[in-house]
């Protein structure tokens, strides 16, 4: 008789902690067994769990859980643009973006991506006359992605200067104003819905900014990425400058459709389709391969572990690579957006769920937030990031300082120390995983981030919840709302502030 979920977590509760000296003790094997290489075509990733806390047992426990989740089966409906998000009954199509899918998906991904390939290429060409720059105004999945992206990969090298804002903090809106000529600029107006209040304030701010500033025609300097098209119609984008994406694609899964518009207008084409590309060997690679072989579904295993048998709430990540310090934010969205909910897909409560993701760059963390990570009374696993080749000219000495501090913070939170001076004494046993590059490019950033994405989907399937929708995002925005229309009745303290800032009705 098969394993049910209940019985598959029952079992993993009962596992032995141990300690990771003793895991590395007794097992000269470990760090072959619980290391893989993701090759990638032109370089790969490796990636370290060595120094979690998995073990055989628990890897066991594990396969049995995923089976008993029937994950297998989640995922062949992940890819076949089945509905995998019951609650909106929609498809979770973000990989046939990237050419691995339902087949009529893919080719209508591949079309779309034809019609910016051809706008892209106009850019570069000259033929909506001098663009220098680009001012990207999305929020949430809108931004994140491109912002991530375009500072990952063109920091001193773009072909175009690009911009992304998000907030409607009016600030935003003006650096970026302050930074570009109105006169060779285009602005790109990012919004699955095309609704978002951020997004059309500072779009219609934009498009001021550019008549003020005497452009002959500046709705034709307006490009919209949007799964709604009627809707930048009826804003008043030309159709010719609208790249519409699937209804199917949910924002924080959006970047490899025409939300990524910015990227390959920064990067070039061929590179973006390098990202593509990268992304869709991970695909193939989650899609293929069973158990704990399969690498974001081992990633998941010990997220699961920590978070479930562990308790812990929080995960952090560190990219030892400046130009991965928009990382953190990215994940937050897509691991807390996607898996921070209470209930499971059949409404029970849902045990715990997303830890809180958080982070930052190696070394300056090191410098600000390590004592807690070495000292404090919380247990946080942490996924270092690296590259081996390093991103920058000067003397190769930084990026061997670099690396040897990345590979010394694991090392240390392991091991710890002992002193007879508490306040001296480390503890040790602390975990992480490290996740090492060969060189962080187009395609190695490509597979990086589908890798999360499959992993906090194998997350889901495993904790019996639904990744792909975001109630919890719209209660806020209906309240501001009502504020806005000059609604009342709303609690003291609330009341209080609207009266303070000269809001009230
Ligand atoms: O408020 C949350 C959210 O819906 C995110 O899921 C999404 O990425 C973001 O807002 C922006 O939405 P849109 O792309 O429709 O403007």
């Amino acid at each position: 008789m098969s394993t049910t979920r209940e019985e598959a977590w029952r079992k993993l509760a009962d596992h032995q902690d141990r300690t990771l000296a003793d895991l590395f003790a007794e097992d000269p094997l470990r760090v072959e067994k619980l290391s893989a290489r993701l090759e990638l075509g032109t370089g790969g990733i490796l990636f370290d769990f060595a120094k979690t806390h998995l073990t055989e047992d628990l890897l066991a426990g594990f396969e049995t859980l995923a089976e008993a989740c029937d994950l297998a089966e989640m995922r062949r409906r992940l890819f076949a643009g089945e509905v995998v998000n019951p609650t909106e009954n929609r498809a979770a199509e973000h990989s046939a973006l990237r050419g691995v899918g339902k087949e009529t998906s893919v080719e209508e991904a591949a079309a779309l991506r034809e019609r910016m390939r051809l706008l892209v290429g106009a850019i570069h060409e000259g033929d909506l006359g001098e663009v220098k720059h680009l001012i990207h105004i999305g929020i949430g999945g809108s931004a994140l992605g491109p912002a991530l992206a375009v500072d990952a990969l063109a920091r001193d090298l773009a072909l175009v200067d690009v911009h992304v804002v998000s907030n409607i903090d009016g600030v935003a809106l003006e650096q970026a104003f302050a930074a570009c000529d109105p006169a060779t600029t285009l602005i790109a107006v990012a919004s699955k819905t095309f609704t978002t209040i951020e997004t059309m304030t500072n779009a219609t701010s934009a498009l001021r900014w550019l008549e003020e500033n005497g452009v002959a025609d500046p709705s034709g300097r307006v490009i919209a990425l949007t799964a709604y098209p009627e809707k930048a119609v009826e804003w008043g984008v030309d159709e010719t400058r609208i790249l519409p994406f699937a209804e199917s694609v949910g924002g924080r899964y959006s970047l490899w459709s025409s939300i990524g518009f910015p990227v390959a207008v920064a990067i070039g084409w061929e590179d973006f389709e390098a990202m593509l590309a990268g992304a869709a060997a991970v695909d193939e690679h989650f899609r293929d391969t069973d158990g704990r072989a399969n690498l974001p579904l081992l990633a998941a295993f010990a997220d699961l572990y920590y978070s479930r048998l562990r308790g812990c709430e929080t995960r952090a990540v560190f990219a030892y690579d400046e130009r991965l310090d928009l990382l953190p934010d990215y994940l937050q969205q897509l691991e807390m957006e996607s898996n921070g909910k209470s209930v499971t897909v059949e409404g029970e409560p849902a045990g715990p769920t997303a830890p809180i993701t958080w982070g930052g760059v190696g070394t300056d963390a090191q410098h600000a937030v390590f004592q807690l990570l070495h000292q404090g009374t919380h247990l946080v696993p942490i996924d270092f990031i690296a590259s081996i080749a390093p991103g920058d000219d000067l003397d190769p000495a930084h990026h061997r300082i670099l690396l040897m501090n990345c590979f010394a913070q694991g090392a240390a939170l392991m091991a710890g120390k002992h002193s007879d001076d508490p306040a001296r004494r480390y503890p040790g046993n602390r975990p992480s995983t490290t996740i090492l590059v060969d060189d962080l490019d187009a395609a190695t950033l490509g597979a990086l981030i589908a890798f999360h994405e499959h992993r906090t989907f194998a997350n889901a399937v495993m904790m019996g919840i639904n990744p792909f929708d975001q109630f919890g995002v719209e209660l806020g925005k209906d309240i501001a709302r009502k504020i806005e229309q000059g609604g009342e009745g709303f609690d003291a303290s609330t009341e209080a502030l609207l009266e303070a800032a000269g809001l009230g009705g």
